[in-house]
């Protein structure tokens, strides 16, 4: 008969992990290499696994969730209502993530239901997809009081929890909605009007920097070259390209 093993030290084996992980991911700082040229049509090359072995989809994000706990490592947790970790297909083959929750999200505990969560949802369903089947998430899981920018000890403490979830999902492509969510995965800080359209590498996985639909919101001539990027997207996964808009 095969060991029977105790779910709980299984359980608490896989969190161990995570934590190495975390650990891991804290003290790294390469650059990601560019792929060539926009839209490149070269898949990257350079898959670089992580030295822990972690499972992946759901019980993956949910290892994540529950290391993430009731957060208390950077001073955003006193003035959050929620914590908002992230929402959307655990297998989804494209990930959305943004840069951090704002007031509704903050109030509901999901990502992206404001305006401009609104307008990336319109984003979305122009791509031919429903919000449930992508996934989103943010760079730093509270909100920054007044919306500002999150600061770097916050980021470097969120971050390992962005990279865990990404390892868990191991999407297809990721959009970065702006440039802080696009230089913070990037670890570069080429402004966004020079990332958005280029394909780039974060951990093996093709990455489109582009425009935050909040800019979008205040901006929606670039609504545009936005859209010139999904479609780059849609291009990479193999998805229908849509009706002519
Ligand atoms: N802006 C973001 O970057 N993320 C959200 O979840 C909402 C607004």
């Amino acid at each position: 008969m095969g060991e029977v093993r105790d779910p709980a030290a299984e359980l608490a084996e896989v969190a161990r992990e995570l934590r190495r992980h975390v650990r891991w991911a804290q003290g790294r700082g390469e650059t990601q290499a560019p792929l060539a040229g926009p839209g490149a049509s070269e898949l990257p090359v350079a898959v670089e696994i992580p030295p822990v072995a972690r499972p992946g989809g759901a019980d993956g994000l949910s290892l994540v969730r529950t290391e993430l706990g009731d957060c208390r490592r950077c001073k955003l947790c006193e003035g959050r209502s929620n914590l908002v970790f992230g929402a959307g297909d655990p297998h989804a083959d494209l990930v959305f993530v943004g840069e951090g929750p704002g007031a509704e999200e903050d109030e509901q505990g999901e990502p992206f239901v404001g305006k401009p969560g609104q307008l990336l949802t319109r984003m979305i369903e122009a791509m031919g997809l429903r919000r449930e089947q992508v996934y989103i998430c943010n760079v730093v899981k509270c909100r920054p009081p007044g919306n500002r920018s999150p600061e770097p000890e916050e980021i470097a403490a969120c971050e390992p929890f962005l990279q865990a979830q990404l390892a868990a999902l191991r999407p297809k492509a990721i959009v970065a909605l702006g440039e802080f969510a696009a230089q913070t995965l990037l670890r570069e800080q080429t402004p966004i009007t020079r990332l958005r359209g280029t394909w780039r590498v974060y951990e093996g996985i093709p990455l489109m920097p582009t425009f935050h639909p909040a800019y979008l919101l205040r901006s929606p001539a670039e609504k545009a070259k936005a859209w010139d990027d999904l479609k780059l997207v849609m291009a990479r996964l193999g998805m229908e390209p849509p009706a002519r808009r």
